[in-house]
């Protein structure tokens, strides 16, 4: 099944060929996405149509400053639809999902305790860390979850309590149960983020049915690039106390010694606003809605399927997750060729067969610390070892994430070159550098475009 992608749904830069070492050409295969992903033609379209009349927004007088507010007002709209916000929801835009969760960070009550499992992402764990927070061992068996966080908001006892979860892992692709454990949260009386990083571009976001209170996410996961986020739900909370930002369009009044707040959404967004981008994201929310987001995530599930069945093809790959191949999830597939570094098999896929993955930890320690059956009593050695500059035994795998545009091809070309990779190894010669523990073509002989933006050659 390929998607039936309408024009707006076409990619920057897609059917590009890239350089292959030692000469040659392929076209480009992005398995990428998780990270970072291209621009809509729908968002570059609303981009170029409203550059003209980029303006100052909110205290502009001129009639420029007039189409930008109403352009960035009605991107939060947009965004608002598009997550599915009850109607007193407020929409703060942010750099990205990190900016996001570190402003709810920065707004909870002193005595917040915040609970989280230990599958998060580095956005999802470290902001809350600022508070007394207890992380959740993740059970084997997904049916086990709602028990484990019952007992642990069971314990807690009485005052404000916060459960942070992510939709969608970004290391496996498994979903996570959301609105079960909302309920569960609820019960508590406690509040509940969902990061909503990873599931944004690929499935329904639904933060007034899985009655959760707010949900973070980033534009540059979801085709607008344009270094914009957004955080989105109650507004209690992001009113009570100074912003986690200071500055200018925060405030309502500034006296010699003391600050009167604005309301949100605007106490939180200090400083000049990400007006394009803000516009990019909403052009974005727009053309996916109208794409339907069920089919989006029906085209992720026959990708999975198709992935899966071609990786289980390749001698001794190993793939990752942690509840099994069969659980719900996105079209990303984590895992690793035995013998060979997951940098190096990154590496061999982009330079010698135009196909871009990632590799490494995904800014989610704890978790692939756990996925690659690190022994607990390794890590603090691998840690003396990082802080004395030493990457090479820190776990790692290599990722391959799809997208809106991915096509059976480009999985039938990932399978078949990861196939050749495990039984006949590089073509090219590599090395690692030491203190990164990255490998890399050595000679790389590809040259980098003309772009204006480079360095020269
Ligand atoms: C699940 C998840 N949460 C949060 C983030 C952080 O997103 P950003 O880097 O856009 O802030 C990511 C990024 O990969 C992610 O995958």
């Amino acid at each position: 099944m390929e998607l039936a992608t309408v024009e707006a749904l076409d990619l920057a830069g897609a059917d590009m060929d890239v350089p292959l070492v030692g000469g040659g050409t392929a076209r480009a295969v992005n398995f990428d996405f998780a990270a970072s992903s291209p621009a809509l033609a729908a968002v570059d379209d609303a981009v170029r149509a409203f550059l003209p009349w980029y303006s100052s927004v909110h205290r502009g007088a001129g009639y420029k400053s007039m189409v930008s507010t109403a352009a960035y007002e009605q991107a939060r709209v947009d965004v608002a639809r598009f997550v599915g916000a009850r109607d007193d929801d407020v929409v703060v835009f942010t750099r990205n999902t990190t900016d996001s969760l570190n402003v709810l960070s920065a707004a909870l009550p002193d005595d917040c305790r915040v609970v989280t499992f230990l599958g998060e992402h580095h956005a999802d764990l470290l902001p809350w860390r600022r508070h007394e927070v207890q992380h959740l061992p993740i059970p084997p068996d997904p049916t086990e979850l709602a028990g484990v966080l019952d007992d642990a908001l069971s314990a807690l006892g009485p005052g404000p309590a916060l459960f942070a979860v992510t939709a969608v892992s970004n290391v496996t692709g498994e979903c996570w149960p959301v609105a079960e454990l909302a309920a569960v949260a609820r019960r508590h009386g406690a509040r509940v983020v969902v990061d909503a990083a990873q599931l944004a571009p690929h499935g329904p976001v639904e933060l007034a049915a899985w009655e959760v209170d707010w949900v973070a996410l980033s534009g540059h996961k979801m085709y607008a690039p344009y270094g914009v986020g957004a955080l989105v739900g109650r507004r209690d909370w992001l009113e009570q106390r100074e912003p986690f930002l200071a500055g200018g369009g925060a405030v309502a009044f500034v006296t010699d010694d003391d600050v009167l707040w604005a309301d949100a959404p605007e106490r939180q967004e200090a400083g000049s606003p990400n007006v394009v981008g803000a516009v990019a994201l909403g052009a974005a929310c727009q053309a996916l809605a109208d794409h339907g987001m069920d089919r989006v995530l029906a085209h992720e599930r026959h990708l999975d399927r198709r992935m899966r069945a071609g990786l289980e093809t390749v001698p001794g790959l190993r793939r990752h997750h942690v509840w099994g191949d069969d659980h719900p999830r996105i079209a990303v597939a984590t895992f690793t060729l035995p013998g060979m570094h997951h940098s190096l098999v990154a590496a061999i896929l982009s330079a010698e067969y135009g196909i871009a993955v990632r590799d490494g930890c995904f800014c989610a320690h704890p978790l692939m610390v756990r996925l690659m059956d690190v022994d607990p009593a390794d890590v603090p050695r691998i840690s003396a070892e990082v802080a004395a500059g030493n990457h090479a035994n820190v776990p790692g795998a290599t990722r391959a994430s799809a997208g809106l545009t991915t096509t059976d091809d480009d999985v039938d070309r990932l399978v078949d070159a990861l196939g050749r990779i495990a039984l006949d190894g590089p073509t090219w010669t590599y090395d690692q550098d030491p203190v990164t523990g990255n490998w890399s073509p050595c000679p790389d002989d590809r040259p980098l475009p003309d772009l204006g933006c480079l360095p020269p050659t």
